[in-house]
């Protein structure tokens, strides 16, 4: 192996990366189509590694909380280049770039469906998701076109709701623990300024919360949208609640905007917190609807992982 360096990506690297993403996630990878925004956004890095001047590896910074935390997402390493400690080179090299440009972060978060880090790593798990994923084709979606769309319990709402109602402090420890938003593996503090961030990147979004007017407590909150990948389309659904009905009602609901929205074959996925409301949903997808499971996730949990780089520093010095 020739010798490693690191740089920031340009524009003219899209298609090492568009021959990087070839073969990861069977088609489902989002990076070759994310290139071009990511490299537009002021609170984004993305961080390559070369061997000689070939591109090996990549993988992205993404700053949020107000600069507190930092969201490392997309790693990406060419499979003869793997285990031989490139990935980890890597995030050493984006942590240290993002120390020197952005020194307000103190922490670092990602989510993954690996779940075998090193304890040397120092990395504290600290949420898990389970996620549901359904390969839907065009018969499915047209039968889908009969059904009723209107729900008795769900509604959509707009941003300013969110802002106004979903945000404040009462809501948010009830619909939020640990104080986590989480969309498209991006971990966020659910309030406004990031919120802004997530509608900014996924921008079809359509969020919806049960009918309930005269109460400012609502109980349950979901979005979804489309998310192009290299090779599908997916409907990509986050549904946050502690009432399973609600659960199941927003996941129904969230499947009819997806038919709708959508014309072709997709994939829907759906992320839930907790393993017996997936369970729930699993029974409703699998047994009610019979919809086909799709083979693009291996791993039906999704983890999420935190690094204190305070804390690393001064272990450090
Ligand atoms: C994950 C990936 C970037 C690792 O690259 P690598 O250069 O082989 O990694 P290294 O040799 O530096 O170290 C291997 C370490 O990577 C980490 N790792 C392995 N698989 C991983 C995964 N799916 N996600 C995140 N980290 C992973 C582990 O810490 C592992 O160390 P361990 O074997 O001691 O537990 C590479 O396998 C890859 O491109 N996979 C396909 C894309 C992918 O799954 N990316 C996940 C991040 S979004």
């Amino acid at each position: 192996m020739e010798e490693l360096s690191f740089r920031l990506a340009r524009l003219s690297d899209f298609d090492e990366i568009v021959s990087l993403s070839k073969g990861i996630y069977k088609g489902h990878d989002y990076l070759p189509i994310e290139f071009h925004k990511w490299m537009k956004m002021e609170n984004m890095a993305i961080m390559l590694v070369l061997s000689g001047d070939k591109i090996v590896g990549s993988r992205a910074a993404y700053i949020i909380d107000d600069g507190k935390t930092y969201i490392r997402r997309a790693g990406r390493v060419l499979p003869e280049f793997r285990k031989q400690g490139i990935s980890q080179k890597l995030s050493d090299a984006l942590d240290e770039y993002v120390r020197f440009s952005f020194p307000t972060v103190e922490r670092m978060r990602f989510v993954s469906k690996y779940n075998k880090f090193s304890d040397s790593l120092r990395l504290k798990k600290i949420l898990q998701f389970e996620v549901l994923s359904y390969d839907i084709d065009e018969e499915e979606y047209r039968e889908s076109q009969t059904w009723n769309e209107e729900s008795t319990e769900i509604a959509t709402c707009t941003k300013d709701y969110i802002s106004n109602v979903l945000f404040s402090s009462r809501v948010v420890e009830q619909l939020f623990p640990d104080n986590i938003l989480l969309y498209d593996r991006v971990p966020v503090e659910p309030c406004s300024s990031n919120f802004e961030h997530i509608v900014q990147e996924f921008d079809s979004l359509t969020f919806c919360t049960e009918k309930n007017p005269a109460s400012s407590s609502p109980k349950s909150f979901s979005f979804g949208g489309v998310a192009q990948r290299v090779e599908y389309v997916h409907w990509t659904t986050y549904i946050y609640t502690r009432d399973v009905s609600l659960y199941k009602e927003h996941l129904m609901f969230q499947f009819k905007l997806a038919c709708k929205s959508i014309k072709s074959r997709f994939i829907f996925v759906s992320s839930v917190m907790s393993e017996s409301m997936s369970a729930q949903g699993r029974s409703l997808m699998e047994e009610k609807l019979h919809l086909k499971v799709s083979d693009n996730i291996s791993e039906k949990r999704l983890n999420m992982y935190e690094l204190d780089l305070v804390q690393q520093n001064v272990t450090e010095i």
